[in-house]
């Protein structure tokens, strides 16, 4: 396999690379070590099936299942699409459309979960001839970038991550009863130190407050951090290619699609999502 560096902080592509056909566990502890390192690996001109594609993501650990309330419910699979079952692009305010639109704010997959996802996988199946572009953001450089006092007021920080705030946000009825049942909110380290490269700060959309402080002193310290994700330098901008396919580390990077340009045009993107080991709470290192 042939690997080309991408972002100053994050990215790389492999080419020349079969994923349905890896004879050699080497491969895959290769491509762990890249992501572990560059926290972003795209997979180039992988036409593959869904269980090929869920066979491949097996190789990082066991899958989540896709949670209620989204395409591909209690599956491996979760399916974002903007049209419906007839090829007709559903209007804006569909609940697929908006969900499109709650990914578009900077996020980590499942950090709304107890034990949050390690990576996830992201295959191309339809896109749009322009805009739709994948964007991701290295926490670990925000991290790197901030000023000593506030690493040190923030070192044993632990957030409150909920499904429900983001959303909220977008819609107030986007999240349904059920999913606000299945999913209450969740504690979660802000500074993750388990990664040999460093650490990283695990924040993102479904990040509501800190734990053990008022609302205001929150907003301001979460305020004070964010505008240090505010720097183009630290992103890595994906223009989707026929057949990428693309794996992140959810621990390591945020993640955020991008609108449309022009005519709404269709996209399909199959992803599967590993799930993690523990709890960023009881994270060893
Ligand atoms: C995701 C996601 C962004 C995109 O699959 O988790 O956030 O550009 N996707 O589709
Ligand atoms: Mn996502």
């Amino acid at each position: 396999m042939k690997i080309n560096k991408l972002g100053a902080f994050i990215g790389v592509e492999i080419k020349d690379l079969d994923v349905t056909n890896i004879q050699d566990k080497k491969v895959i502890n290769e491509i762990s070590e890249l992501l572990s390192e560059f926290s972003v690996v795209i997979i180039r001109n992988q036409n593959i099936s869904d269980d090929e594609h869920i066979r491949f993501s097996e190789f990082f650990g066991e899958l989540e299942l896709t949670k209620v309330g989204t395409d591909g419910s209690g599956s491996k699979l979760i399916i974002l699409r903007n049209f419906d079952e007839d090829g007709n692009i559903v209007p804006p305010s569909d609940r697929q459309r908006l969900n499109n639109l709650a990914n578009q704010e900077w996020h980590s997959d499942s950090s709304f979960k107890k034990i949050p996802s390690k990576m996830s996988l992201l295959s191309a199946k339809m896109i749009p001839s322009k805009g739709g572009n994948t964007e991701f953001l290295s926490m670990r450089a925000v991290y790197n970038s901030l000023p000593d006092d506030l690493k040190l007021i923030i070192e044993d920080k632990v957030c409150w991550h909920d499904y429900s705030h983001g959303r909220s946000k977008i819609d107030p009825n986007l999240v349904t009863p059920q999913e606000r049942k299945a999913l209450p909110p969740v504690k979660q380290k802000l500074v993750l130190k388990s990664n040999k490269h460093g650490k990283s700060l695990y924040l993102g959309a479904h990040c509501s407050k800190v734990d053990g402080m008022n609302e205001k002193d929150s907003a301001e310290l979460l305020n004070n951090i964010l505008q240090y994700t505010n720097d183009q330098k630290l992103v890595y901008s994906h223009v989707w290619e026929p057949h990428d396919l693309i794996m992140w580390d959810n621990r390591a990077v945020l993640h955020r699609a991008t609108p449309i340009k022009g005519k709404v045009e269709k996209r399909l993107m199959v992803r599967t999502t590993v799930a993690g080991e523990t709890s960023t709470i009881n994270e060893s290192f």
